[in-house]
Parts: structure tokens; sequence; C-alpha cells
């Protein structure tokens, strides 16, 4: 039979799910609710891109019905996948590396009598992605300090998306994204394994020990019990609206020691009426007052 007057299986026939305004105010409601995410209706193809494959692989015929199952109590596992297929995951090793320079040479050499009498030394890598972010913290303390024995210095990794996390534990990293580290640093701290799709590099042993990654919603509450000395959130909070981004200022203010450094993405501010919290310090880095009155 020829293709051209062959019957088209009904599948292929069947017309694509269309996101309309409705389904994706829905969608956003929820967005906004669970993560924070705020999501602009110019984003109405992104979101559809990304859903469509959601619908496809629960076999859904249309956004009625997965708005029907995300707002159900069944609904709620659907939800996760939802916030992960929204969230934007995009990271790099050394990406914005004035801050790595700032860590090594202020922040560590004001930390150091805390590192060499065993106090402890806290980091939040908070919205790690991939953990490209967390590794490069890692790195840079590594090649600068040779950490004494005894040394309580940790790196807390988070994100509200549990595959980036379970991805970051594994810590092997393609080609592509390896290529932002120096050759000398992806000798000393990655090995090479050959698999059967190309190349990968797993990170080392001693950058993986120093870091914990946990899965964890910067909008619930937050479970850790000491404060941090150093908080990067960068490339987090721009896709949070003001009043978010503000129970943000005030709730890294409080978890942050007097003193305390934070460090946010390139396009990313504290917002005006927290500066009093969080003081300008540099490039998108702010430090914890030492007596903020309004905490
Ligand atoms: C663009 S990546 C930034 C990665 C890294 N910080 C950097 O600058 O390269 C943004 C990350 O924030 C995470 N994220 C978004 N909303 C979040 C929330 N409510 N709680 C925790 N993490 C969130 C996303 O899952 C994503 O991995």
């Amino acid at each position: 039979m020829n293709i051209a007057t062959h019957p088209r299986p009904a599948s292929a026939s069947r017309a694509r799910p269309q996101l309309d305004e409705k389904a994706f105010e829905r969608i956003s409601a929820i967005a906004l609710a669970d993560a924070g995410l705020d999501i602009a209706p110019s984003k109405m193809a992104m979101v559809h891109t990304r859903l469509a494959r959601r619908l496809r692989a629960l076999g859904l015929p249309d956004y009625e019905a997965y708005c029907a199952l995300i707002e159900s109590p069944e609904g709620r596992e659907e939800r996760r996948e939802m916030i992960s297929s929204l969230t934007t995951n995009v990271s790099h090793f050394f990406r914005e590396d004035h801050h790595f320079e700032r860590l090594v040479q202020e922040v560590l050499p004001g930390l150091r009598q805390k590192i060499e009498t065993g106090q402890r030394v806290r980091i939040w890598s908070a919205g790690c992605s991939n953990g490209q972010e967390p590794y490069t913290i890692a790195m840079s303390i590594s090649e600068n300090y040779d950490l004494p024995q005894g040394a309580d210095l940790r790196i807390l990794a988070t994100d509200i998306d549990p595959k980036v996390i379970a991805f970051a534990r594994r810590g092997a990293y393609d080609e592509r994204m390896v290529s932002g580290v120096a050759p000398a640093l992806l000798e000393k701290y990655f090995t090479r394994r050959q698999t059967a799709t190309g190349g990968s590099w797993i990170v080392s042993q001693k950058l993986k020990r120093l870091i914990s990654f946990r899965e964890l919603n910067l909008l619930q509450p937050w479970p850790m019990q000491g404060k941090f000395d150093v908080i990067f959130c960068r490339n987090v909070v721009i896709y949070f609206n003001e009043k978010t981004q503000q129970k943000l200022w005030k709730n890294f203010a409080r978890i942050l020691h007097p003193g305390g450094w934070l460090f946010l993405g390139h396009s990313e501010r504290v917002s005006e009426q927290y500066l009093d919290l969080l003081s300008p310090a540099g490039m998108t880095t702010y430090r914890r007052s030492e007596n903020p009155g309004a905490l």
C-alpha cells in the first residue's frame, strides 16, 4: 500500500494536547505554592514543552486530566515530578568564579582559627542542582588549604529536585560538563571512566567526603540545627517572587553567624529593606550584620 494512502495509526492522528490559559494558571498556581516558582504567562510555551512529556508518560489525553491529577491527593508524587520538570537546573563548575576567589582569599582566612581549633564550620550550597557548585567549593578549599586533622568543616548541598541530588551524589560528569575545570584540577580531583556512550569523570572521594547532599525545599521549614558561616544561593531566587525572596532573606540572615557570608547569582540582589540584616560586601555578596535588630 502506498504510504500516502495508508491510514495513520490512531495514536498518530490524535491531536496533541494543547495547554490553554486556564490549565496554565492551575499549573502555575501549584508551582508557586509548592516551590515558590513564579512562572510568567510568557513562559506558557516552555511549560507546555516540559510537561508534554509528563502527559505522554502518564498516558493522559489532555491538560484538563493532568490538572485534575495534580490537584488531587493521589497526585502528590506527580506534583514533585512536575516541579522537577519546571525547574531550571543549568549549572557548571566555577560558575561566577569571583565568588570562589573571594572564598579562598577572604572568607577562609577569616575562618582559619575556627578551622584549626576544630570548631564547627559550615558552608551551604542552597539550590545546588547537579552538584557543580558544592564540588567547586570543595575543590577551592582543598586546593588552597591543607585541612588539619580534626577540622570540622562541612558543606551541605541541597535542592528541591531529588533527581539532581541523586546525580550530584553520584558525581559523574561527561566531557561537556567538566569543560570549565582546569586540566590540572581534573587530573587531581576526578577519575576518568570509559563508558559505552563516551567518557565520564568521577569526583574523588576526597571532595565527596566534605559534602552532604540532601533534598530540601527552601520554602519549607529548614531542619538544620546549627548556623552557617557561608551560604551560596546562586541563580535560585531569580525564579521566586518578591514576597518569597523577602522571606528567604530573613531566614538566611537568621541561619548565618554574625559576619557570615551570602553569595547570590549575578542577577540577584537582597531587597532594599533587608540590607540592615545582610550588608552589601561586593559583587552579589553580602555579610550578615553583627547586630541585626530586626531578627
Ligand atoms: C539554575 S540552578 C542553580 C544551580 C547553582 N546554584 C548555580 O548557580 O549554578 C537552580 C536550582 O534551584 C533549585 N530550586 C528551585 N526552586 C527551589 C526550591 N523551592 N527549593 C530548593 N531548590 C529549588 C532547582 O531545582 C535548581 O536545581
